[in-house]
């Protein structure tokens, strides 16, 4: 029998009780032998709950008993997070973790002690919650050279967007119907601001290029200027906004961003709505490959987490190997990437496009009927510097969102 603690009963800590006890039997026979959950820590009590006699309040009780082999990570935040980790994995326990702030931060010292303690730490549920896309980038997609790693990476944003296009929900109501389903962080900044979908792709694309990728320095955009009228214009073009994390190779540099993206039809990120993410990978043999699921949310990501349990149990005593060095990847300078730019600005189309495209060049043009005192145009592909130079031409620019 393999004994583990649970540190956190929030959405995910209690996911994981109620997965390992739903599907115990099955659990057990991929394990390869009984996993069971002794300790949860938790700041509170949880009368009339039968998971309060597990419940302890002290990390000493767990890290003083011998019997524990695995503890899953489920607290968020960085601190007491780090410390209990390190304890952990210094002990010669594996730790399994859906903690992503915890994993963009210190990622590459917590492996590098697992390694040389021959236990594991694991963290699938960090990235896209319930979609396995760590061991995919860790066992499967080896034999390629991947030059892109994308996509939707945050499960609240996305909900949030999906609402704001489909039913005409206020950025408040979604928000809180998403924290109401377990989806957001506890301090939603991370989620909006996109801190979140920063720190995932800073982790995808650390495994996917095998060289450190510091989450402080990708450029990050979150959805909090998106308006019902970027929505309205969007659809009159043939759009949706996705907040869209990237990693990228062009010729021997890399660029990350995180930014809202305006998506057609054709894009496959297109039909990706509510709470699901999808990853796109793009690897020199393979091609394309997209993982897609639910990004969020107490039971998908406790399957993640759960599953990552299963592997730590059928590798005890050996280190599953993860490739994430921690000299840096050359990152490019964002001012030289290329977009297109959904341009809305105040003013009336046929009085301005002359303007306008004496400026930006040949512009596709779009008059909204609900919106009489604006309009808004899509620009030629140019890099970032070359749209903030004649952007700053204007005074009437009300937002600007790249397209894909
Ligand atoms: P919650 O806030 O719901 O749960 C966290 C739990 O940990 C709470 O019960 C909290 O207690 C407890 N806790 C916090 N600090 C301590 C401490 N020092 N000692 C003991 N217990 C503590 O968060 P989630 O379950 O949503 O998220 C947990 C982690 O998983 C985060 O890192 C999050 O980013 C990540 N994650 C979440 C997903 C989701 O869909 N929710 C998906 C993927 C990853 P109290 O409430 O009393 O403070
Ligand atoms: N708050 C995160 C999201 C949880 O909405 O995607 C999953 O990591």
């Amino acid at each position: 029998m393999i004994q583990i603690a649970v540190l956190g009963y929030g959405t995910v800590g209690s996911g994981v009780v109620e997965v390992i006890e739903t599907n115990q039997e099955s659990i057990n026979k991929k394990a390869g032998q009984e996993i069971n959950i002794k300790y949860v820590l938790d700041l509170r009590d949880f009368p009339g709950n039968p998971i309060q006699e597990k419940i302890v309040h002290d990390y000493e009780v767990i890290a003083n008993d011998p019997e524990i082999q695995i503890v899953v990570e489920v607290m968020g935040g960085v601190e007491p997070a780090y410390t209990f980790v390190k304890r952990a994995l210094e002990s010669g326990r594996c730790v399994c973790t859906s903690n992503k702030e915890l994993v963009a931060k210190h990622g590459p010292e917590l492996m590098a002690i697992a390694q040389e303690k021959h236990c594991n730490f694991l963290f699938e549920a960090s990235c896209g919650g319930g979609i396995p896309i760590i061991r995919p980038l860790n066992s499967s997609l080896t034999a390629d050279v991947l030059d892109e790693v994308s996509g939707i990476l945050n499960g609240t944003t996305n909900y949030i967007l999906s609402k704001m296009e489909s039913d005409g929900s206020s950025f408040e109501a979604a928000l809180k119907d998403a924290q109401e389903r377990g989806y957001a962080e506890r301090n939603p900044e991370a989620d909006v601001e996109g801190y979140d979908a920063c720190r995932k792709i800073a982790i995808l694309s650390s495994l996917a290029f095998g060289h450190h990728v510091d989450y402080e320095d990708i450029y990050t955009e979150g959805i909090t200027k998106i308006t019902a009228s970027d929505i309205k214009c969007a659809k009159v073009l043939g759009y949706r906004i996705k907040l869209v994390a990237t990693c990228k190779q062009v010729k021997d540099q890399y660029y990350t961003m995180v930014c809202p993206v305006m998506v057609d039809g054709e894009d496959p990120l297109y039909g990706v709505n509510d709470v699901f993410n999808a990853i796109f990978v793009h690897g020199n043999m393979l091609g394309d490959a997209m993982f897609y699921g639910s990004g969020a949310g107490k039971r998908p990501t406790a399957s993640a987490v759960v599953a990552d349990v299963v592997d730590a149990a059928k590798h005890l005593n050996c280190t599953v190997m993860q490739k994430w060095s921690s000299q840096k990847l050359n990152l490019m300078d964002v001012s030289q990437v290329t977009h297109r730019y959904f341009v809305r600005m105040e003013g009336s189309l046929t009085r301005d496009i002359d303007q306008v495209e004496s400026v930006f060049g040949q512009v596709r043009p779009a008059g909204v009927p609900d919106l009489s005192q604006e309009f808004c145009f899509v620009t030629k592909p140019m890099t970032e510097k070359e749209y903030e130079e004649k952007a700053a031409k204007f005074g009437t620019i009300l937002n600007r969102i790249r397209v894909r």
